[in-house]
């Protein structure tokens, strides 16, 4: 049989090299540098390369400056607006008797208004974690000079760390609420939690942020018990907490968690009695406590328990 042309073979190559480069580059070259880069698959929240990053590159410690909180009005009638009134109560009634702890809060917002646990590090003595994804925010957070760490990244909804895109929020109109309640509407996007309630007050831009496991925080901190979880994360609330609860063993005494958007659905709150805890109460946040906990004799929690008849969680 005779041999084709050497130009012939030469043709037939070069098509045949060509074709799975040019396929590539349409088929979206970012997306296959993603794949390309996590085919070994992603990395467990305490893997130790994890624990590293997060000591080396997203924890900022506590502060031994003076507090620089604001004295602008604005700032203090936020501690009358939304929920925080009725968190504070059931957060008195829990620890007003306990001096020192150990909180996690997130979004942490600017660590002051609508702060959950700025109060127990006051007036308690107490230290922690303080976790917000917004630059801006992050950046007014460290200015107060809060006595706990705190993290500009996200909580992530997986089980290991991931990149999300973060939509910030920001006042579009006018209102005679501080700035800081539009700003406390950022998120992560996601298909499944509708955001658009927000639209009409809030802007909004967008950027990358790192999310990470709850457990690779607390694992980098070396905290095995944490006194308080208080989430106020846009609609990821049932993801952080189902993920933390599945796959670790440090203890949380009391979770209090935002349920805006409605996903503490009967399979959430089923596992939440399987992991031992009970509602103490519940509103547009839950305020969960440990069946186990001594912070269950206390009189007032069960009045209050007898009450909302919570042992039905
Ligand atoms: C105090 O906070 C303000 C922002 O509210 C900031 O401009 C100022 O630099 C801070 N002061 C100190 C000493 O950190
Ligand atoms: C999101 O909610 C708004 C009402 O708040 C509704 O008009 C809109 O259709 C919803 N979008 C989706 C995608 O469900
Ligand atoms: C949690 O504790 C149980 C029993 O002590 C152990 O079997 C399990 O491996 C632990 N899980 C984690 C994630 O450490
Ligand atoms: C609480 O509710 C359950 C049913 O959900 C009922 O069986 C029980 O008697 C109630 N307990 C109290 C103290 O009201």
């Amino acid at each position: 049989m005779a041999r084709p042309p050497k130009e012939l073979c030469v043709l037939v190559f070069i098509p045949a090299v060509m074709f799975p480069w040019v396929f590539f580059q349409q088929e979206s070259s970012t997306r296959w540098d993603k794949v390309a880069a996590r085919l070994s698959g992603p990395l467990a929240g305490d893997d130790p390369r994890v624990l590293q990053v997060v000591t080396d590159t997203y924890l900022d410690p506590p502060s031994t400056l003076p507090y620089n909180l604001s004295t602008n009005l604005r700032y203090s009638t936020g501690k009358d607006q939304f929920t925080w009134p009725w968190i504070h109560h059931f957060l008195q009634l829990l620890f007003s008797e306990q001096r020192g702890g150990f909180f996690v809060e997130a979004g942490a917002l600017d660590g002051e208004y609508l702060s959950n646990t700025l109060w127990l590090e006051q007036e308690l003595g107490w230290t922690g974690l303080l976790i917000e994804a917004d630059v801006i925010n992050y950046k007014a957070l460290r200015d107060t000079h809060r006595r706990a760490w705190s993290s500009n990244t996200c909580l992530s909804s997986e089980l290991y760390p991931k990149d999300t895109l973060f939509v910030s929020r920001f006042t579009k109109i006018q209102t005679n609420l501080s700035p800081w309640a539009a700003r406390s509407h950022g998120h992560e996007l996601r298909d499944d939690v509708n955001q658009s309630k927000h639209d009409i007050l809030d802007d909004t831009s967008y950027s990358t942020v790192q999310c990470l496991p709850l457990v690779s925080y607390l694992a980098a901190l070396t905290v095995s018990s944490v006194d308080l979880l208080s989430l106020d994360i846009q609609g990821t609330e049932a993801f952080v907490i189902r993920n933390f609860l599945t796959s670790s063993n440090i203890t949380i005494r009391v979770i209090v968690a935002e349920n805006e958007y409605n996903q503490f659905d009967d399979e959430f709150m089923s596992l939440m009695r399987d992991k031992g805890y009970v509602v103490l109460a519940a509103a547009i946040d839950y305020v969960f406590v440990r069946r186990d906990d001594s912070l269950m004799t206390r009189p007032e929690v069960q009045r209050l328990l007898l009450k909302t008849n919570s042992s039905k969680v």
